[in-house]
């Protein structure tokens, strides 16, 4: 077993770090503040190759590995978590299922200015009444033609209000799961708009809202494999959706943990730094310890895809123990700085309402346990 990582890894990484500090994190409370969606770092991201890390460089992107990815998302996601998962969403869960699903003319025409981040992406799976439970999603796609005619109304669709196309399922026959087909829908198509914008107590500065269709007009071309297969996709690109979210709480966590520990060191109570006390030096040893336990479940998932083995159970795993992390070690960051650390002059408590959407999308905590025990109950 080798943990360490290549001269390319630590080079992106370095990267993205600088890139992160430099031009992400001294905007991030502002963004967070107005709500403001960041265009010009999801710019300069596909500028440096950050929002197609593991497309192949003939479609756009960098033809990178799955663990640079993970470097490299945790940077922008210490810098602003907000940020992270625009470009977790372009990279996982458009651009990979293209990859994998898409046939040639769709890698030219609608991943190639993704990966390269000329275009943004998004996926669309959720709707009013169907989350957990995806495969009882209502929103219909009838074939007429050379074309589909889709209605319906999906929500909670990450980088909605901003992206030039999304993979979007619905149903074209009655059967629970086969039932279910993706299309790749681009936001000119008549009968497409963007719904509802949603204010969050969270990741302010991400863009999250409802897609509503109204006999929307998807030219077939625009099928993502075949007709029936779209929970499969939809299953197999969250398995590695599910890693970018366990990154981006990783990120907010390590966020938390560093303020908390350096706060600790220049507060003073009963005439010594805080961090003099044990009480404090726990909560401090334990985050270090979650961060770190989180960050190895993550490399090992990453890793196991770069493998193409099966991943389902380790991903849920990595980011059910990431999104958990962060919501502890934030809750616990706030408690270090007391009555500061509830007050906006201070970015912990940012970190602690960013850190709970992560326990949310992309699949609960509880779909996670789900997931992880289908996995070992079958390995009996
Ligand atoms: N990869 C490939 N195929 C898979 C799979 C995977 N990871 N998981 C399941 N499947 C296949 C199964 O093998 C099965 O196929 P067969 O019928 O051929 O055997 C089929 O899919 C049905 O599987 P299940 O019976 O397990 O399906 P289920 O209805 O019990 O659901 C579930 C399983 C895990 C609960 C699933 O519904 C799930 O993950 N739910 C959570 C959905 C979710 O994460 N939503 C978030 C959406 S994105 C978002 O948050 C917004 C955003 O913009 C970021």
């Amino acid at each position: 077993m080798d943990f360490q990582l290549t001269s390319e890894q630590l080079m992106i990484r370095n990267l993205a770090r600088d890139f992160a500090q430099k031009e992400v994190a001294p905007r991030a409370e502002e963004l967070d503040r107005k709500s403001e969606f960041p265009q010009d770092a999801v710019r300069k991201m596909g500028e440096l190759g950050l929002m197609g890390m593991m497309i192949p460089q003939e479609w756009g992107g960098a033809g990178l590995d799955s663990i640079s990815y993970v470097l490299a998302l945790e940077e922008i996601a210490v810098a602003c978590a907000s940020t992270a998962v625009s470009m977790s969403v372009n990279n996982s869960l458009y651009c990979w299922p293209i990859l994998n699903f898409g046939n040639e003319e769709q890698k030219k025409r609608l991943l190639r200015p993704y990966a390269s981040g000329e275009k943004i992406g998004a996926y669309s799976l959720s709707e009013p009444g169907s989350g957990s439970d995806a495969g009882s999603l209502k929103a219909t796609a009838k074939k007429s033609g050379n074309k589909y005619v889709l209605n319906g109304t999906k929500n909670f669709v990450t980088n909605g209000p901003n992206a030039d196309s999304m993979i979007l399922f619905a149903r074209t026959s009655d059967d629970k799961h086969k039932g279910i087909s993706a299309f790749i829908v681009e936001k000119q198509f008549r009968g497409f708009s963007v719904g509802k914008i949603e204010k969050k107590l969270g990741i302010c500065a991400s863009s999250t809202s409802e897609i509503v269709l109204e006999n929307c007009e998807v030219p077939a071309a625009n099928l993502l494999g075949e007709e029936g297969m779209g929970f499969k996709i939809a299953m197999a690109t969250l398995d590695g959706g599910r890693i970018g979210v366990g990154t981006q709480a990783l990120g907010i966590a390590r966020a938390a943990f560093e303020h908390a520990r350096d706060y600790s060191k220049t507060r003073e109570a009963f005439g010594q730094p805080i961090s003099e006390f044990q009480a404090i030096q726990h909560y401090l040893a334990d985050m270090a310890l979650k961060i770190d336990a989180s960050r190895l479940l993550l490399w090992r998932a990453a890793w196991m895809r770069d493998q193409k083995l099966p991943f389902s159970k380790e991903a849920a795993m990595a980011k059910l123990h990431a999104s958990e992390t962060a919501a502890w070690v934030s809750h616990k960051a706030v408690q270090v700085y007391g009555g500061y650390g509830f007050c906006k002059d201070y970015p912990v408590e940012r970190y602690y309402r960013d850190a709970k959407i992560t326990e949310i999308y992309e699949g609960t905590s509880e779909i996670q346990r789900l997931v992880i025990a289908r996995n070992v109950l079958k390995e009996a």
